[in-house]
């Protein structure tokens, strides 16, 4: 582990096969090796909000998990950190949200709309905080003893309260 405190934290290279490009969605003849990098925040915690500009400052954007590929390739990156093996569980910002409309989840930073749905058991519940606040933003959650329902599957929280994240780059 030692190793990767050598490099800087940011900046993790990982090479993931990647599902179709946006632009050929029609074509499944055509797909793409790429590079990603990804940031994990493991030190500290935002709200939804705070997180979506950490990541633009670094010229990264908040997390999206549109597929099952990508599924797999946070899942690499995260294991990469060591902190599953510190923590019994991780909970981190996605871009997902639905804020524009109830219910209508979509990725902010891609503009897609959820059609991966990979909810944890009885979410997204949009459970109500206060009068004025329901759970509108997502998370990627991981709990060890959750067995397939907490297995890196996404789960609706408030905006407004603060977790960790995951910045990535994007395909051009
Ligand atoms: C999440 O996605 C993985 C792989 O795509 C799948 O095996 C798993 O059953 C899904 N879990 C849920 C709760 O939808
Ligand atoms: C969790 O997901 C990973 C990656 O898809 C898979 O290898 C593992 O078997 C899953 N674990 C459970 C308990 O479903």
């Amino acid at each position: 582990m030692a190793r990767f405190g050598l490099l800087p934290v940011c900046a993790i290279v990982l090479c993931v096969l990647a599902q179709l490009s946006a632009q050929a969605n029609d074509d499944n003849t055509f797909a793409v090796f790429r590079q990603k990098r990804y940031y994990f925040s493991d030190s500290f915690k935002l709200n939804w909000f705070k997180a979506m500009e950490y990541c633009r400052t670094r010229g990264m954007f908040l997390l999206s998990v549109r597929n099952p590929q990508e599924r797999e390739a946070v899942i690499e990156y995260l294991g990469s950190t060591g902190y599953t093996k510190t923590h019994k569980g991780l909970w981190a910002w996605m871009s997902a949200n639905d804020l524009g409309e109830e219910g209508e989840f979509y990725w902010s930073t891609t503009g897609e709309r959820v059609t991966y749905p990979n909810w944890s058991e009885t979410e997204p519940n949009d459970f109500k905080i206060d009068d004025c606040t329901n759970e509108d933003c997502a998370i990627l959650e991981y709990w060890s003893e959750g067995g397939a329902n907490y297995n890196y599957t996404f789960n609706d929280r408030s905006c407004m309260r603060e977790f960790h994240f995951i910045c990535e780059t994007l395909l051009d």
